[in-house]
């Protein structure tokens, strides 16, 4: 057994484990919450194995916090899985990440409806691969049938790029007369984020503290958090901490308390 499935096993045992124990999920979860997955390099590096095994853990990590969320009441759980800028990176990183996305979606078109889990992909398909945009098309038509959870995975997904590209389609469809005057809430419907609430909850793990362009124009009155657990080590437990402290921030949206 390599390193990275006797991880895998270790892993699914200890969810296997705390399931039996019976843990009380965390009360009150935020409606929606997005995360930005970092530290798989890292994780790999740490254990002498090459940076693709830790995206691999990573994906693995992102199935079993997606499960959870949805298990626990949340909503929609949105994740920043390769971003606009990415692509600078080696091209068999590159690759091994699509891969394990087109992996992914695969998975999803078989599962996704049994599970109750809906699936978005935000950002722009363009310079993905004829397979992924034909997935990216069918798990969307499977997520039209039914109502409950989703989870919106970015992929080419850049916050920066996507204000812009909602600017240029509101002004063809101003310049056209099919919109009126711009409001926030109008704008909003051009983000590739119709349609979704906006995060209450924004989670960095990996150690860093900034946003990396993730959910500019959606973020604005997010809660962030951050903890140095590298994406494939974070579990169930991390959600609930994460949570708990979203519990006791007060929210006044610019606004006093009353
Ligand atoms: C950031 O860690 C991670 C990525 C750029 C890729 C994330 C992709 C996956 C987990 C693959 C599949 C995803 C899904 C949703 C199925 P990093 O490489 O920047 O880590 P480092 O900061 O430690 O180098």
């Amino acid at each position: 057994m390599n390193a990275l499935t006797s991880w895998l096993f270790a892993r699914r045992a200890a969810a296997r484990a705390k399931r039996a124990r019976g843990e009380a999920p965390p009360a009150d979860p935020p409606r929606h919450i997005a995360i930005i997955l970092d530290g798989n390099g890292r994780w790999a590096s740490r254990r002498g194995l090459p940076r693709t095994a830790g995206h691999a853990a990573g994906a693995e990590t992102f199935r079993q916090i997606a499960t959870y969320c949805r298990d626990i009441g949340v909503e929609y759980l949105t994740v920043y899985a390769f971003s606009t800028e990415n692509w600078k990176r080696p091209r068999q990183e590159v690759e091994a990440i699509m891969d394990l996305l087109g992996k992914y979606l695969r998975e999803s078109v078989e599962t996704m409806e049994r599970d109750h889990i809906r699936l978005k992909i935000l950002g722009d398909p363009a310079m993905l691969s004829d397979e992924l945009r034909a997935l990216i098309d069918e798990t969307a038509e499977i997520s039209g049938r039914y109502e409950g959870f989703q989870a919106n995975v970015c992929i080419n997904y850049g916050g920066r790029d996507e204000i812009v590209r909602a600017a240029m389609r509101y002004a063809e469809d101003y310049r056209s007369g099919a919109a009126g005057q711009l409001t926030e809430e109008l704008f909003s419907g051009y983000m590739f984020s119709a349609g979704i609430p906006d995060p209450d909850l924004v989670i960095r793990p990996g150690g860093e503290m900034r946003l990396s362009n993730f959910l500019m124009w959606e973020s604005a009155y997010s809660e962030l958090y951050f903890t140095d657990v590298l994406w494939p080590d974070f579990t169930p437990a991390d959600i609930d901490a994460a949570v708990a402290e979203f519990n006791r921030r007060d929210r006044r949206f610019g606004g006093i308390k009353k």
